[in-house]
């Protein structure tokens, strides 16, 4: 059965001031995932997500969130959605714990409630130490995790996070990510931008490159880096310096194959290692494609 999907976008087109940012784009995010897009910067990832959040209009094409139009039932979709954009919204001149019970009574939560959910979230957040202290004074890190403590005060079936982890140490990166599975598993979707790789990896069903105006790849990731095939046999001697990288397939021929004809070559001391493409790998092979593509046709066009 097709999973129901929560997000459909269809021949999205954005553009500003004649550039092209966004270049006829159809995607499909199934319920109670996680989806990453990925792209360098400038792809135009904040945009999409302006647009499927209704802060900014499309020039073409639809896009439908929790079912509703981003254009023409732009209230509908905001009571669908929770947001955390890319840079810091909270306010600086009041505490944490200020902004969190504000935002909650601005969600409707009684006053009790604002009380006992901003408690949980200072927790959950780790700011319960700096809870008092007026957010001007915060690090970079601690005001990204009041950012993300304020867009999930109340639970919305779909949560937008827009680079949710840049500038985050490894332990805050990981209650976010933490933060992100447990919401996923009491059913709702997710969204995400990011520029790390790893992230994308640990977190995401699906991954979706965006580069040139265009999603480039969709998939798992491994699917995507099947499809850069970039896997390769390696031999390396005692000091394990790399003496021979050669590219595979994976497939047992074709390793019989080649290691058929490279072991007669080298001595028996050597060692064998099968390596898989990094998403680094994967990143910079994909975009760097439609690079050149986007190049190719600007000089078309010229
Ligand atoms: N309001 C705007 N007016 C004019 N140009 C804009 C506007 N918003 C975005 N752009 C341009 O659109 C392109 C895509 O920007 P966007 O912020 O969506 O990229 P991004 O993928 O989020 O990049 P980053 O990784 O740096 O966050 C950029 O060239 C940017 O300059
Ligand atoms: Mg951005």
């Amino acid at each position: 059965m097709k999973p129901t999907s929560v997000i459909d976008i269809s021949g999205l087109r954005k553009g500003f001031g004649g550039k092209t940012v966004l270049d006829g784009i159809d995607l499909s995010v199934p319920a109670c995932t996680v989806f990453a897009l990925l792209g360098p910067n400038g792809a135009g990832k904040t945009t999409l997500i302006n647009i499927l959040s209704t802060l900014t209009a499309p020039d073409a094409g639809t896009a439908r969130v929790a079912g509703y139009d981003v254009r023409s039932e732009k209230n509908a979709v905001k009571r669908s959605i929770s947001l955390t954009g890319q840079f810091a919204a909270v306010d600086e001149g009041l505490t944490a714990e200020e902004n969190l019970r504000m935002i909650s009574r601005l969600c409707g939560l009684t006053k009790e409630e604002a009380v006992s959910r901003t408690r949980e979230l200072l927790k959950q957040f780790d700011l319960e130490t700096n809870a008092k202290k007026l957010v001007k004074t915060y690090s970079g890190g601690m005001r990204r995790r009041l950012d993300l403590a304020v867009s999930l005060v109340v639970e919305r079936p779909i949560l937008f996070l827009d680079e949710p982890t840049t500038g985050l140490d490894t332990i805050s990166r990981r209650t976010l990510w933490n933060a992100v599975l447990d919401l996923k598993r009491r059913g709702v979707t997710i969204f995400l931008t990011t520029q790390y790789l790893e992230e994308a990896e640990q977190l995401a069903d699906t991954i979706a490159v965006l580069a040139g105006g265009r999603i480039v790849a969709l998939g798992t990731a491994a699917e995507l880096k099947a499809r850069v095939g970039l896997e390769r046999i390696e031999l390396r001697n005692e000091e394990d310096e790399l003496i021979r990288s050669v590219p595979t397939d994976g497939s047992i021929e074709d390793i019989h194959r080649t290691l058929g004809e490279l072991l007669p070559t080298v001595p028996p001391t050597i060692r064998i290692a099968i390596t898989k493409p990094s998403m680094d790998d994967v990143f910079i092979s994909l975009t760097a494609t439609s690079a050149q593509t986007m190049t190719e046709k600007e000089g078309v066009s010229l």
